[in-house]
């Protein structure tokens, strides 16, 4: 290794956390090398629905919903530079999301959600059913039939994952960050109780600080040294369909599924959620489920073509919070995982912050209560084989 190859940050993990890093800290004018072992948008990010939607999910607010919210205005001046700076669109739209009551009783927890949330001065109307077919002309003839009306939830945006981390990554690039694709991070070095860089099968890329921004397989890396991060997969399969001249007007959502319109026509139908499965396969199950989903709400989704399904390993901590923080008991270690459903949403935020504390030790600001001291992180400071 020369000299030239040491970074002030090594980053590992090309989703849209490792890259939304990459890119505020290049902002900052750090030198960053970010290793994938696959390819940019590999994991999760690759397959995400983008959906910016903090409000659809709420049933009440809290810390994580500020955060979301915040998280939400992020991408519309994101979206703006990236497209100055690298000329890349990452069809940011904010389409609005549709959440359809099936049954009495979502009727009423939707409209309390509708309730405390206008107070809050969100924008979120109540849609009755009769109206829902003017409203959304996808939903005609099963409103009022099999839908008690819909919460309209105009703010909510998207934004397409792949494409995002695309653009972060040519803009990180072009101040000067190197992305190195198709090589592992197979340890933590370390002198002492201090990072030194990481360790490939061919070398060790020395840094000051190391950030862990492996989604689903952050752990593997944790417990090189000792550090126990409890992040587990949440599988989620997802379909891309076309249907010509009548896709939905926007996000429509039900409690199964949701299906996402994007602008040049596909339409993204979403998603599984399946425990602590590391398969990243696609299933006959899984899209028979969302099939069947999009079905009993949109039966005009029936004559949609598929152009294809993939699956993605969503990563979770037990109480579906984001870890993000400085590792305990080594120093120059930084968590940026588990963010569940809400990575992409809240990958700007993230790396803004993040950015902020490594360049500038300000601290997490609103994502402070999500570090990964909150759980009772075993950790043995024994040698780890690159202890140098
Ligand atoms: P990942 O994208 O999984 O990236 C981790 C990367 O690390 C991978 O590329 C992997 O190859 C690499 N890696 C792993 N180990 C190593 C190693 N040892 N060395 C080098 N590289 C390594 N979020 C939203 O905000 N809105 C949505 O609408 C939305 N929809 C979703 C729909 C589905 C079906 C799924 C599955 C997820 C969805 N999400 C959504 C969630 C979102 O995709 C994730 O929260 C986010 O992508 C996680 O990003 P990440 O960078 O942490 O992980
Ligand atoms: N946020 C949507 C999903 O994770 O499926």
């Amino acid at each position: 290794m020369t000299s030239a190859d040491r970074a002030d940050v090594v980053i590992v993990g090309g989703g849209v956390v490792g890259c939304c890093i990459a890119y505020y800290l290049t902002l900052g004018g750090a030198r960053v090398t970010l290793l994938e072992r696959a390819h940019l948008a590999a994991g999760a990010s690759g397959v995400a629905a983008g959906m910016l939607a903090p409000q659809v999910e709420a049933p009440f607010a809290d810390p994580f919903f500020e955060l979301c919210l915040l998280g939400r205005a992020e991408h519309a001046p994101l979206a703006a530079a990236l497209l100055e700076d690298v000329g890349l669109d990452v069809e940011y739209r904010q389409t609005g999301i549709l959440r359809v009551a099936r049954t009495e009783s979502e009727r009423v927890d939707l409209q309390r959600m509708w309730r405390w949330q206008s107070a809050r001065g969100l924008a979120a109307e109540w849609v009755d059913s009769d109206d829902l077919g003017t409203c959304e002309p996808l939903l005609r003839g099963v409103a009022g039939r099999l839908l008690a009306g819909a919460l309209w939830l105009a703010d909510e945006g998207q934004v397409r994952g792949p494409r995002l981390v695309q653009a972060l990554a040519m803009a990180a690039a072009q101040r000067g960050a190197r992305f190195v694709e198709g090589t592992p991070v197979v340890d933590i070095a370390r002198q002492g109780e201090r990072v030194s860089g990481v360790q490939t099968p061919t070398e060790v890329i020395e840094s000051d600080t190391v950030v862990l921004a492996a989604g689903v397989w952050s752990p593997d890396l944790g417990r090189r040294i000792g550090l126990d991060l409890p992040v587990a997969p949440v599988k989620g399969q997802i379909l891309s369909l076309r249907g010509l001249g009548k896709t939905p007007r926007r996000v429509i959502w039900c409690g199964e599924c949701y299906l996402v319109p994007r602008p040049d026509g596909e339409v993204v139908l979403g998603a599984t959620e399946e425990e602590g499965n590391y398969d990243a396969r696609p299933t006959l199950a899984g899209v028979n489920r969302l099939t069947e989903a999009a079905l009993e709400v949109v039966p005009a989704v029936g004559s949609f073509s598929i152009d294809g399904f993939w699956a993605g390993l969503r990563p979770a901590a037990p109480d579906r919070f984001p870890l993000v923080g400085w590792a305990p008991g080594l120093e120059g270690l930084f968590v940026a995982t588990a963010h569940y459903r809400n990575g992409v949403l809240l990958g700007p935020l993230t790396g803004r912050r993040v950015a902020e504390d490594i360049l500038h030790g300000s601290g997490l600001g609103e994502l402070a209560p999500f570090g990964p001291e909150r759980f009772d992180s075993s950790w043995n400071a024994g040698p780890s084989v690159t202890d140098r």
